[in-house]
């Protein structure tokens, strides 16, 4: 049966372990698996624009000896020229896999569903799974043990958080997310991240204060204030999240030599300083790169099997 990776609620924790042993294995070796997927084709249908997601799945796939193809906004008009069932039942006659950046979640749902190939989310506005997987394979590489890290998550309440408190939950790091009132990640989203964290251990944490966020954290986190599709609320947004910056100061909160994190495209003086970005704490770029090698186990995972 088909396997579609749409949240991190869809991998059992085997399995994210399995990926990332498997990442930690293509990061060595980009040989080996040169031709892992040789004749495979993964179809990118992107809503939204991209550079990591896009960049990474596109010259992952070629690393593997297989293809992509990406479809933009205009050519597939998901929705509106046709159905997504249709849009998912047409293109699984013709490629192996596809990644959807999409805004309703949904979407997803629909897509994964009509669909007889797997599907990956790269990106909706509930959940980016990739990039959260990706996360914890790079704090797993430069701390270790996932168990003994509290992250801190600051700013919006977004999929970027969901899908890091998700899999903060099932790995059983610590995670305290802060963000402004009414800016918090939804209610079923932390009860459920709260549920799976009985069985791991993992501590979750939300509040208002940045500054009992970021208390000892070995990790900080942002995310942009305004994600895709909420650009004319950034005026707005800029004085309601004001005092979640990511800033010299509140990372004098934080534990010695703490990470500083970013999904990126970061807003450089909103969400995060200069200095912050520029700074030693800052791995927001080997961030990036591990979007290439987790997802590459993801594809080998997803589409390798047949
Ligand atoms: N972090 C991330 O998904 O970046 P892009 O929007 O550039 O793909
Ligand atoms: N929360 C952001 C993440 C971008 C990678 C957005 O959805 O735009």
């Amino acid at each position: 049966m088909k396997k579609d990776l749409l949240s991190i609620g869809d991998l059992a924790l085997e399995e994210i372990n399995a990926i990332f042993k498997l990442a930690e294995q293509l990061k060595k070796n980009k040989k080996r698996f040169a031709k892992t997927l040789s004749g495979k084709t993964l179809a990118l249908i992107f809503q939204k624009p991209s550079n990591r997601t896009r960049v990474s799945f596109e010259v992952g796939m070629y690393q593997l000896g297989g293809n992509s193809l990406y479809l933009s906004p205009q050519e597939i008009n998901l929705g509106v020229r046709e159905t997504i069932g249709d849009v998912a039942r047409t293109i699984s006659r013709y490629v192996d896999g596809v990644v959807l950046r999409t805004f309703e979640h949904k979407n997803c749902l629909d897509m994964a569903q009509a669909a007889t190939v797997p599907v990956i989310n790269g990106l909706s506005d509930f959940s980016h799974p990739c990039q959260a997987l990706a996360d914890l394979f790079t704090i797993r590489e430069k701390l270790k043990d996932l168990k003994k890290v509290t992250l801190a998550y600051v700013g919006d309440g977004n999929n970027v958080c969901n899908s890091l408190l998700f899999a903060a939950a099932k790995t059983g790091m610590n995670i305290s997310v802060a963000t402004p009132k009414g800016y918090a990640p939804a209610e079923n989203v932390v009860k459920l991240s709260q549920a799976i964290a009985k069985e791991t251990g993992s501590r979750i944490k939300i509040t208002e204060d940045p500054f009992s966020a970021v208390d000892s954290a070995q990790v900080v986190y942002t995310d942009v204030w305004a994600s895709m599709g909420q650009e004319e609320e950034i005026n707005k947004r800029k004085i309601i999240f004001k005092d979640f910056q990511i800033n010299a100061k509140l990372l004098a909160k934080a534990a010695e030599n703490v990470l500083v994190m970013h999904c990126l495209p970061a807003h450089r003086g909103e969400e995060i300083t200069d200095e912050v970005m520029e700074s030693r704490n800052s791995i927001v770029f080997d961030q990036a790169e591990n979007r290439m090698h987790v997802q590459k186990a993801i594809l080998i995972k997803l589409l390798g099997k047949n």
